[in-house]
């Protein structure tokens, strides 16, 4: 393996299709009008030597190295600023042009320090690359003049060096914020000699905007910002393509490593998601996978008040298999089951839901999808007919309005955050739903069109109000809907929405957003040309979580905006494969690719391929595992890579269910909160060290590849198959990639999936098989998958979860940009840096009400329990609304939330709970507790160790 280099072609590619041809050094070239003359040549390896020039931000012109002669034309004009013209001669290497070059360099290595043996970026550095291309020899000016070689480095940010003594003022980093970014924390302060790259206003990186995104130190030809990682570890020999496995962007990542060390994660150009841009959290915090709290031994305990047992693979294996047997002898078939996770891959994931269809012989597997986007797939499924996102990202660049609801992509999905900016930047308008006022809102350079901050719990009023302007107003896209949908449904459905009590006014007082601002917005997504929907948790986690997502599908059916490049539907995934947790048949109802367990054909086919009888009667979902447990007739659990115990709602009632199982399995990387209440331990493998697939927000499916060995001995996809074999069910498989074939055998939308096909590709959308053997990046061209698309009624029925006078405020929860979900990973980085504890936010008004002043502690109460957390009191939330993060386990935020569910999926209500907030004097009882028994278990892993 070797480390991979990619191309830089200096400018940005041009998207014109006309093209032009030109005379390069006696060479033609034909490229895209607008190209650089610099990429041009680039095209016929002609490298002109450049240093502020990158491919990744637009030219700027200011190195002057990459001087050319143009035949007809006075003078040297810079080759990156300069587009091709047809006929045009161009000479990139004459001895006027060797000599103007020579110049430059010898006044840019006149300020260097000349320490390359040194210095960490040796060998990766394009200032020395530039002054041996140039020949540089000598330099005429001597260094002892006027220098910036004593400044002073800013170390505070803790992955990144600023080491100004090695700075050339080319301005990438600026631009790279700017462009690729969309941050604005940099800027080029002072002028001439003292000029000199500012985080905001001369303060360190870490107070700054900067939000750690590495798109500058990526950008910088030189040592100047620079990962510490290549300062302690050296600079790495080679790289290997994978996949981020935070959220559900799915960023791609060149893994450069020095031997078995991971020396930088760096994204990769080819990545389709990513594009070469990536976020703290792909790009930083991957240093869970070493942290010293990681579990590599299995354990095993009879009770769990018992102190665990490092105990052998074998023993814990054939423990594990020996309670499930047990537990099914005394119990019963059903009695146990499994929770396949979204941070796995889907050949794991495809392997738990085999083992408990055909190895427990029941349908009782769930995920975690459940709390999160189960309302995506029942909804779109329903109006659709297929039960995923309709676009690919590269789809917004083709987008005139977008709409934002119930999401936050700058915090929870950053990388399409900055495409989203971007585009932002390039003219689109923008429409954002949200209680809070989220940074998309107003960020430099971007400022929504609207902001409905409607009170939570009120989307299905508010998005059916849009649809009684678009009806009333006569904005229905009429051509579309003749066409497209089914008919019957569609009068239906006009009819209904163009009830007045649906209108804008008369869902005011429901929703809390002045009419006149939902009026002059739904005319805006109705009329603004190409309009995208995007969505997240803040519509999927509300007891009408799939009646707004088919509410949403009705609008851009509505109007139009369905089957084609820059519309959609397009829910933004929170975990890295969410999607393919969903495609794998992880719902007790459905097997792989959607299809119902009791659908005969589907059925036997899987009892063909797996050679036993399959249960035709749906599983249980966890909500009802858990409640079985309590109830007594479900005992055994085998948990991977998720942790119920803190982030499922309504925690004590989760850990009752835990407590009164016989034997729950755990396998995960470390001891979680749901290992508090495990008879089985098994170390699972993270993300470096296992080979597979995930599934991102846009249904592409990419390689992840092992760039280390296990730590623990075995990859997840192994311990599954172990399990089965000890119950008494083998699975065959040498290699992920025989997994896969067997998914893509028996599942119509991956039939043409394999391994093979993404090496070649890079990666694929699904659909992919023989109609589209390279995937389908834009769903529903033409004819929606179910045939005509259904037009639904969406009745707004409000939530059960009310204020009154006991909880007079609403809670809604959400993510931040440094941690993830519930900090597992990132609060073992040094993400923790930029958020060390979950905060309430609580307007102005309400804090003064309740004498609540910033930072002080407050008790946050439900009707399910209470926790306290510091304030912060903010205008960013309406009066009436408190908001905090979840990422803490000493803050558990599901221990307010309620066991309210989404009618259909059973999705909790995480976005809605009527809480009072009263000043405290430190962490409730509960908290009290919590770190007791944490403490207890530190003890007990403690004891065990020695
Ligand atoms: S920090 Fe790097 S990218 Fe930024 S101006 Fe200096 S040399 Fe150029
Ligand atoms: S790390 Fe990202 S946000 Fe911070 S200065 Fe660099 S480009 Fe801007
Ligand atoms: S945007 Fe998501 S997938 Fe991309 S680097 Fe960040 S966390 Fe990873
Ligand atoms: S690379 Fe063209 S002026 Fe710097």
């Amino acid at each position: 393996m070797s480390l991979i280099q990619e191309i830089d072609y200096g400018t940005p590619a041009s998207k014109a299709e006309k093209t032009v041809s030109l005379m390069i050094d006696g060479q033609q070239v034909t490229v895209p009008e607008g190209t650089s003359i610099m990429r041009a040549a680039m095209e016929i390896n002609n490298e002109i030597p450049k240093l502020c020039a990158t491919d990744s931000v637009e030219a700027f012109g200011s190195c002057r190295l990459c001087l050319v002669e143009i035949e007809g034309r006075a003078g040297t004009p810079a080759s990156c600023t300069t587009p091709v013209m047809d006929g045009m001669v161009v000479k990139t290497q004459t001895p006027r042009l060797k000599q103007l070059r020579k110049g430059v360099m010898e006044l840019y290595i006149s300020d260097h320090p000349l320490d390359c043996l040194t210095c960490s970026a040796n060998g990766d550095c394009e200032l020395q690359d530039m002054a041996g291309v140039v020949g540089l020899r000598e330099v005429r000016y001597g260094y002892e003049g006027e220098n910036h070689i004593v400044s002073k480095k800013d170390e505070s940010n803790p992955y990144f060096t600023y080491d100004p003594s090695k700075c050339i003022v080319c301005s990438r980093c600026v631009r790279a914020c700017e462009e690729v970014q969309g941050t604005f924390a940099l800027t080029i302060s002072g002028r001439g000699f003292d000029s000199r790259v500012s985080a905001g206003m001369d303060e360190p990186f870490i107070t700054s905007e900067c939000v750690s995104c590495g798109a500058c130190v990526q950008a910088c030809p030189t040592a100047t910002l620079q990962e510490k990682s290549v300062y302690d570890i050296g600079t790495p020999e080679h790289s290997v393509v994978t996949t981020c496995a935070y959220c559900g962007v799915g960023c791609s990542f060149k893994a450069e490593m020095r031997g078995d060390e991971l020396v930088r994660m760096t994204p990769w150009k080819d990545g389709r998601a990513n594009r070469g841009h990536s976020c703290v959290k792909g790009r930083f915090a991957y240093g869970y996978a070493q942290h010293q709290d990681r579990i590599l031994k299995p354990m095993i305990r009879a009770n769990i008040t018992d102190p665990w047992r490092e105990v052998s693979w074998e023993e814990a294996i054939s423990y594990t298999a020996s309670e499930f047997k047990r537990i099914q002898g005394k119990y019963g078939r059903s009695s146990v089951g499994g929770i396949t996770s979204s941070r796995c891959t889907n050949e794991e994931t495809y392997l738990v839901q085999k083992l408990v269809r055909a190895g427990f012989g029941n349908n009782n597997v769930d995920t975690c999808a459940r709390v999160c986007h189960s309302p995506t797939g029942y909804g779109l499924k329903t109006t659709f007919g297929t039960s995923a996102g309709t676009q690919d990202f590269d789809s917004i660049e083709h987008t005139d309005v977008i709409f934002v609801i119930g999401a936050n992509p700058t915090d929870g999905h950053p990388v399409f955050g900055s495409r989203m900016k971007k585009r932002l930047r390039q003219g689109a308008r923008l429409i954002v739903v949200d209680p809070r006022r989220i940074d998309l809102v107003k960020s430099p350079h971007i400022q929504a069109d609207f902001h409905l901050p409607l009170r939570p719990g009120t989307n299905v009023a508010l998005v059916t109000a849009f649809a009684n302007v678009i009806v009333t107003e006569g904005l229905v896209n009429e051509e579309f809907v003749r066409e497209r949908a089914d008919l019957d449904t569609f009068h239906e459905w006009t009819e209904f929405v163009a009830e007045e009590r649906h209108s804008p006014e008369a869902t005011e007082a429901v929703t809390g957003v002045p009419a006149h601002l939902v009026r002059e917005a739904a005319r805006l997504y109705a009329t603004g040309g190409n309009a995208a929907i995007f969505y997240g948790l803040g519509v999927t986690e509300h007891s009408q979580g799939t009646t707004t997502v088919m509410a949403i599908a009705n609008l851009a059916m509505a109007t139009g905006n369905i089957g084609r490049e820059g519309v959609g539907v397009n829910p933004l995934r929170g975990q890295n494969n969410v999607q393919g947790s969903c495609d794998m048949g992880s719902f007790p109802h459905e097997y792989p690719g959607y299809r119902h367990v009791s659908q005969d054909d589907t059925r036997e086919l899987y009892e063909k391929l797996w050679g036993v009888p399959l249960d035709p009667e749906p599983g249980l979902r966890i909500p009802n595992m858990l409640d079985a447990a309590v109830d007594g007739t479900f005992k055994g659990l085998y948990v991977q890579g998720e942790d119920i115990a803190q982030s499922d709602p309504d925690a004590q009632h989760v850990i009752g269910g835990l407590k009164a199982m016989e034997c729950v399995v755990v396998q995960d990387l470390f001891l979680n909160e749901t290992a508090n209440y495990a008879h089985v331990f098994l170390p699972g493998c993270s993300f470096l060290e296992k080979d597979g697939t995930f599934t991102n927000a846009e249904r592409r499916i990419q390689r992840i590849r092992k760039v280390m060995a296990p730590k623990n001995g075995y990859g997840d996809w192994e311990i599954t198959l172990m399990i089965a074999k000890a119950m008494g069910y083998e699975m065959d498989y040498n290699h992920p990639s025989e997994i896969m074939d067997e998914i893509a055998a028996s599942t119509p939308s991956f039939n043409g999936v394999s391994f093979a096909k993404l090496e070649e590709l890079g990666s694929v959308q699904w659909p992919c098989n023989e109609e589209a053997p390279e995937g389908t990046p834009t769903m529903h061209i033409g004819e929606f998958v179910r045939g005509k698309g259904n037009f639904v009624i969406t009745e707004y029925v409000p939530t059960d979860e009310k204020v009154g006078p006991r909880f007079p405020l609403l809670l809604t929860t959400g993510r931040i940009l440094s941690q993830y979900n519930v900090g597992a990973q990132t609060r073992r980085t040094e993400n923790s840096r930029w958020h060390e504890e979950d905060r309430l936010e609580i307007h102005p008004a309400d804090a003064e009400d309740r004498g609540v002043r910033d930072g002080d502690w407050v008790t946050l109460r439900s009707r399910a329990g209470e926790t306290s957390l510091r304030a912060l009191i903010t205008d960013r939330v309406a009066p009436g609304v408190v908001y905090t993060t979840f990422h803490h386990p000493n803050t558990q935020a599901n221990v307010i939330t309620t066991d309210f569910s989404d009618w259909a999926t059973n999705c909790p209500e995480y976005k809605v709970t009527a809480v009072q907030v009263a000043p405290s004097n430190g962490p409730s009882a509960w908290q009290e507790e919590y770190e007791e028994h944490s403490r207890l278990s530190r003890r007990i892993l403690a004891e065990a160790a020695e």
